[in-house]
């Protein structure tokens, strides 16, 4: 079998320093949580940034080093005016907001592409080193966009895959970037170019088309001599172990004390990033319209919006924290008695059994993103629920809409539709809650994380790969 390499921006642990210490923590975000599990099984390295090391005393970087070493992670350090420009900068606020259609937040100036093509050189310059023939490399995100075709011009034979986890938007909104050629080029490094869904692979082909002329035929596009297969792969989670984890007697014991404390309440959940992508805002105001229209819910209703902090560095993402801030304090102060509040807002990380519980109390689950790549937590939602139970509203804009045609489907912009949801689903007779319940976890335990890594990885290993290098005689 050959060796994964995993190459991702960001390593499946970050290391944190406060003023307890340091500790190396598992972080967040669909990317890190998804492919952990085939990294531990696989016998290859994950290349990738581990978080700022800069301020670590050197017995404590040393300390960091062995335990990176121990979960066979490459670290990847970047400086601070990298993590400014390349990750905050280039990564996080042009092309974020562009593949998530949110084209007007992308600074006017674009100042940080030469650092984010350094950053990109020097992740390939990493991988090449590590590289033994047969081994398979994965290039994963829109941070190393350039990777693939740098390491082709490293390891001309090497097999190369890259997946996009975010949405692959319209040629119309790409095509405003002034360095579109170069990342369109970047990604054709590699053999295999995956992404969650048809529509993304459509969207790719016609910037392809438009773009650099290039025509796809079926799911191949010559470039450079050489075959590109392009697909959609729709990312799945580790199923099983998120139904193991929700049925483990703490996990059922903290869900007993969720339930206690609702008493005579129904409990409405959102687990998110705290990022402008997943239509927290909105969410709220939708709670508070429903509350605002029907006196009877008021009281009733327990809405817990748990979200981790993210790129704390990046001032959208500071504002976007205090528009939700105002908001709960708004909620609660309208429609809060001096026992209760409708709106129970936890701003920090939950580690996986905290997430299950709640994901298993939940009566109705809100997963409604402007925009989504995929969505793992509406998947993990499902997972969680051997007891068939729990009604799952969802965004028709998350890339999960397209395999999870069961949930309450919304359009996130129509505020009062998503008010109409969230009553439809805490009405939702039993039977119906279990029908729908059934059908998606049917499809979240099939098509599941394994699953995802073994379609790809045998696509990848099927592609001709480069034609032999014709030695000079
Ligand atoms: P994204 O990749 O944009 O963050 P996903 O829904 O695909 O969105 O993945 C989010 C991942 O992060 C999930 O695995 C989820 O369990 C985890 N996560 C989300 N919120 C929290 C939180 N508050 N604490 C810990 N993990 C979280
Ligand atoms: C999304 C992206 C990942 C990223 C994650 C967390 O899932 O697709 O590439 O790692 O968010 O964001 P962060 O910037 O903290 O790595």
């Amino acid at each position: 079998m050959s060796r994964l390499l995993l190459v991702s921006n960001r390593l499946p642990v970050t290391v944190k320093s406060d003023k307890d210490g340091v500790s190396v923590v598992r972080s967040a975000g669909g990317l890190a949580t998804g492919l952990r599990g085939p990294h531990e099984r696989s016998g290859g390295a994950w290349i990738g940034w581990p978080g700022d090391v800069s301020r670590l005393t050197p017995p404590q970087r040393a300390s960091v080093e062995a335990q990176l070493a121990e979960l066979r992670c490459v670290p990847l350090h970047l400086s601070a005016s990298e993590v400014s420009r390349y990750y905050e900068g280039y990564s996080n606020q042009v092309l974020w907001p562009l593949c998530h259609y949110f084209i007007d937040r992308i600074p006017r100036q674009d100042r940080d592409w030469d650092v984010y093509r350094k950053v990109n050189e020097r992740f390939a310059d990493l991988v090449a080193r590590h590289y033994q023939p047969g081994d398979i490399i994965w290039v994963h995100d829109y941070q190393l966009m350039l990777v693939p075709a740098f390491l082709r011009a490293r390891l001309p034979q090497a097999r190369i895959g890259y997946f996009h986890h975010i949405p692959f938007p319209s040629s119309e909104i790409f095509r405003s970037l002034p360095h579109r050629a170069e990342l369109l080029r970047g990604l054709l490094g590699a053999d295999l170019i995956g992404f969650h869904t048809h529509t993304y692979v459509r969207h790719f082909a016609s910037t392809l088309m438009r773009l650099l002329g290039l025509e796809t035929v079926v799911d191949r596009v010559d470039h450079e001599g050489r075959e590109v297969r392009l697909g959609a792969f729709p990312m799945g989670i580790d199923a099983q172990a998120f139904e193991n984890l929700a049925n483990e007697p703490s996990v059922l014991e903290e869900v007993r004390v969720h339930r206690e404390k609702s008493a005579g309440q129904r409990l409405v959940l959102g687990v998110d990033r705290l990022d402008y992508t997943k239509g927290i805002p909105r969410r709220l105001l939708a709670v508070q319209r429903l509350l605002e229209r029907e006196p009877a819910w008021r009281g009733r209703l327990r809405f817990i919006q748990v979200a981790v902090p993210s790129r704390t560095g990046v001032a959208d993402y500071t504002s976007y924290r205090e528009k939700v801030d105002e908001l709960v304090g708004r909620i609660n102060g309208l429609y809060g008695s001096v026992h209760n509040v409708p709106v129970h807002y936890l701003y920090r990380s939950f580690n996986e059994k905290q997430l299950a519980a709640l994901y298993r109390a939940a009566d109705v689950m809100l997963v409604t993103p402007i925009r989504d790549g995929m969505n793992l937590v509406a998947k993990e939602f499902c997972a969680a629920r051997p007891d068939e139970d729990g009604v799952l509203v969802l965004s028709e804009f998350a890339g999960a809409a397209d395999e999870l045609g069961d949930a309450v489907m919304v359009n996130p912009y129509d505020m009062d539709g998503l008010a109409d949801a969230l009553e439809a689903a805490l009405e939702m007779p039993q039977e119906e809650r279990r029908s729908r319940m059934r059908i998606l976890r049917g499809r979240v335990k099939e098509y599941d994380v394994h699953w995802w890594v073994r379609s790809f990885l045998d696509t990848l290993e099927a592609t001709p790969g480069a034609p032999p290098r014709v030695e000079p005689a």
